[in-house]
C-alpha cells in the first residue's frame, strides 16, 4: 500500500503532491463503490471514529458519517449542545475522556484555528480537520480538486478563480495550497476589505474586479458570504456585493467554453450566486457533495491504513 507522509490531515499547506495524488487516486476506487447496490466495504471494520463537531455542519458531518459507515467503521457523533461541554468541559478533557473509551480516529470541526493541531498533542488518535476557524478545510478542497480532475482529467494548467471572503474562508485557503501544489493557476477575487494582509504571499493573481478575474477562467469556485460578518462592516450592503461580485449568467460569458461552476455550500442564492447559475448545466455543486464521500473514505482509509502497516493496531 502507498503511504501518506503524515498520520493526520490538518491542512493542505505543505502537503506533498504525491499525497494529494494518492488521495485523489484512492478516491476514484471508492467513488466506484458508491455506484454499487451495496455501498459498503469491510476496510475499517473494528475501527472507531469520533465525529467531534463544535460548529454546525450539514455536508461535512453527514459525508464523514456516511464515509465511515461505508467503510464499516464504528462511529460516534458528538454534539456540543448535548454534551458536558455545556458544563464547561475543555476540548482537551473531552477528547481524552472519549479516547479512554478506545477511539482510533477523530474528525473535528472547531471555531478556533489550530484546534485539530492541538488535539494531535493530546491524544494518539489520527486527527482529521473538518474545518478550523479561518485556517483550513482540507477535505473540502480535496473534494473540489477531485471534482475538477474528474471533469478535465487534470488540474495542471487550469485557471481556477476563488471568489468571496478570502480573508476568512478556510475553504479558499485549502484550495489555494492544494491547487497550486497540483499545478493549477489560482486567482483570488473579493472586496479589498475581504482580502487578507499580504495577500500576495499566497502567490495567486488577485483581483478586485470580478469581470477581469473571470476572463479566460476554466473553473469558478464561489464562496458563501458569511452574513454573520455583515455586522463587522466589511462590505457596505448585500446588494452592493451582489452587483460587484455576484456570479450571474451575464458574467459567465467571460469564461472558457467548457467552464465549471462550484460552490462548497451552504449557498446564499441571489447573493453570491444566482439560482440560474447554481442549477445550470455547468454547475457541479451536487457532484461535489457526492464526490466528497469518496474523498473522505480515501482519507480515512489512507490515514488508518498507514498506522495499521506500522503495527499500531492488530
Ligand atoms: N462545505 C461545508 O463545509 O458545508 P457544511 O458547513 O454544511 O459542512
Amino acid at each position: 500500500m502507498s503511504r501518506l507522509s503524515s498520520r493526520h490531515l490538518l491542512g493542505l499547506e505543505g502537503v506533498p503532491r504525491e499525497d494529494i495524488q494518492l488521495i485523489l487516486d484512492t478516491a476514484e476506487t471508492f467513488r466506484e463503490v458508491l455506484e454499487r447496490t451495496i455501498k459498503k466495504v469491510p476496510t475499517l471494520r473494528g475501527i472507531t471514529v469520533l465525529n467531534l463537531f463544535y460548529e454546525p455542519s450539514t455536508r461535512t458531518r453527514i459525508s464523514f458519517e456516511l464515509a465511515e459507515k461505508r467503510l464499516s467503521a464504528d462511529t460516534i457523533s458528538f454534539s456540543t449542545s448535548t454534551s458536558s461541554v455545556k458544563k464547561g468541559e475543555s476540548l482537551r478533557d473531552t477528547v481524552q475522556n472519549i479516547e479512554a473509551m478506545k477511539i482510533d480516529m477523530v474528525v473535528v470541526r472547531h471555531s478556533s484555528s489550530g484546534a485539530p493541531y492541538f488535539l494531535t498533542k493530546c491524544v494518539d488518535a489520527n486527527i482529521i480537520n473538518a474545518g478550523d476557524g479561518s485556517h483550513e478545510h482540507p477535505t473540502q478542497a480535496l473534494l473540489d480538486m477531485y471534482t475538477i480532475r474528474k471533469k478535465y482529467g487534470t488540474l495542471e494548467g487550469l485557471r481556477v478563480v476563488l471568489v468571496g471572503d478570502v480573508k476568512h474562508s478556510r475553504v479558499i485557503r485549502s484550495n489555494i495550497w492544494g491547487l497550486k501544489t497540483m499545478g493549477a493557476s489560482v486567482a483570488l477575487c473579493g472586496p479589498a476589505t475581504l482580502l487578507p494582509y499580504e495577500v500576495e504571499k499566497f502567490g495567486c493573481d488577485v483581483y478586485n474586479n470580478i469581470d477581469e478575474a473571470l476572463d479566460g477562467a476554466d473553473v469558478v469556485n464561489v464562496m458563501r458570504i458569511q452574513l454573520e460578518r455583515q455586522q463587522a462592516g466589511l462590505f457596505p450592503s448585500q446588494r452592493e456585493y451582489t452587483n460587484l461580485f455576484g456570479i450571474n449568467k451575464e458574467r459567465l460569458k467571460r469564461l472558457n467554453k467548457n467552464y465549471t461552476i462550484m460552490h462548497p455550500g451552504p449557498m446564499n442564492r441571489g447573493l453570491e450566486i444566482t439560482s440560474e447559475v447554481a442549477d445550470g448545466e455547468h454547475s457541479v455543486i451536487l457532484d461535489q457533495v457526492t464526490n466528497g464521500q469518496a474523498v473522505r473514505m480515501a482519507v480515512l482509509y489512507l490515514l488508518r491504513g498507514r498506522d495499521m502497516e506500522e503495527g499500531e493496531v492488530a
